[in-house]
């Protein structure tokens, strides 16, 4: 099956025609980032992500087409993402799909942002169900069991601010750049691990659940306490910081992997990471030192895989495909859609569903 993906959700407006589920292939993967039109405005506007989208999806999708050297008789379905996300991003990828779908005679997969992510390791690593997933990016951050496509458990969620998002609200706080990520870990690099002691919120309550929010105020708090800050001191407070949310990470992947073992008893533990938090390196040295301990394997796809793009909703689209009857043209956008319905929300709900 060949299969076009859109993923519209946040600030990549992306497009890809991927082949598969035997031997899959990326035939084409573009990804356009809106970062600069964001970066005055120190993180994402919905309102401005949504108008980038209309401007440039139509000509994304000719080019992955083209990249992939596809004509519409190749394609066998079209797979957007229909949540979670920014509404407006959203809307206008799922109303793209759905007319390309009807104009070229295609079904139609709405598939969700998060199941992209938590099925991209069998696309990359041709991975058995069942594995863990820790997605670390600006808007989530959660531990998921994946047992198989569409059964997903959420073990366990940030109570109030994604890791991405902690990064990016410090970056702000210090006079930073966005994205605050890279940012804060190039300051880190050059910063005195020791010179501030920040909390590690939570760990000292059982289960999988993360907070970030009191991290960065405690952050804030010793940088009033130093104003006006020069740079070596912005330096250590931005390694105290990451070195906080590497320890939180490192010690609820050990809690996770032991769950999974119980759980799983005859199944090695394999943990996979995703999302753009993964690209910090202090962060994936100690989710690599979390799975040696448990003897677990530890699997992090290309980043460009990793960070939002289109070929994972595609894959999506044919792991679902694969599976039988696909959506209709009656499906709407969701700006919330838990991956693990089961579970409540952690984060309040509303007529729209849980927030996280
Ligand atoms: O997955 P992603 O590209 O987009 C979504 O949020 O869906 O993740 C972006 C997030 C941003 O919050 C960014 O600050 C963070 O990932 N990030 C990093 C690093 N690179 C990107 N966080 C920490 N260290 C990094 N090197
Ligand atoms: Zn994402």
């Amino acid at each position: 099956m060949t299969v076009l993906g859109i993923e519209t959700s946040c600030d990549e407006t992306a497009a890809a025609v991927v082949r598969g589920p035997a031997h899959p292939e990326i035939l084409s993967n573009v990804v356009r980032s809106q970062i600069d039109e964001h970066t005055e405005f120190g993180g994402v506007v919905p309102e401005i992500a949504a108008r980038a989208h209309i401007e440039v999806l139509d000509r994304i999708i000719a080019e992955a087409m083209a990249e992939a050297g596809c004509t519409w008789d190749d394609i066998d379905a079209v797979a957007a993402t229909a949540g979670p996300g920014l509404i407006g991003g959203v809307i206008v990828g799922l109303m793209t799909a759905k007319a390309v779908a009807m104009a070229a005679g295609k079904p139609l997969i709405a598939v969700n942002h998060l199941e992209g992510h938590a099925l991209t390791a069998r696309l990359t690593d041709d991975l058995d169900f069942p594995f863990l997933l820790l997605l670390v990016s600006g808007g989530h951050s959660q531990f998921l069991l994946v047992k198989s496509v569409g059964e997903y458990e959420r073990l366990g969620t940030t109570i109030d601010d994604a890791i991405g998002e902690a990064f990016d609200k410090t970056a702000k706080l210090l006079g930073l750049p966005y994205p605050g990520g890279p940012a804060v870990e190039r300051m880190a690099a050059k910063g005195d691990v020791k010179r501030f002691r920040l909390p590690r919120p939570l760990l000292d309550r059982p289960g999988l659940d993360m907070s970030f929010a009191g991290l960065k105020t405690a952050l804030r708090t010793q940088a009033k306490k130093l104003e006006p800050i020069d740079e070596q001191t912005v330096s250590d407070l931005c390694a105290g910081f990451q070195k906080a949310v590497a320890d939180v990470l490192a010690a609820r992947t050990k809690s996770a992997l032991e769950l999974f073992s119980h759980r799983f008893p005859d199944e090695k533990p394999v943990i996979v990471v995703a999302g753009g938090v993964a690209a910090n390196q202090e962060i994936r040295t100690a989710l690599t030192e979390a799975a040696e301990a448990a003897n677990a394997s530890f699997i992090a796809p290309p980043m460009k895989l990793c960070t939002d793009n289109a070929a994972m909703i595609a894959w999506a689209g044919i792991e679902r495909l694969a599976l039988g009857p696909v959506d209709d043209m009656q499906t709407s956008p969701r700006p919330r859609w838990p991956l693990d319905q089961a579970s409540s929300g952690v984060l309040g709900s509303g007529k729209k569903g849980a927030k996280v």
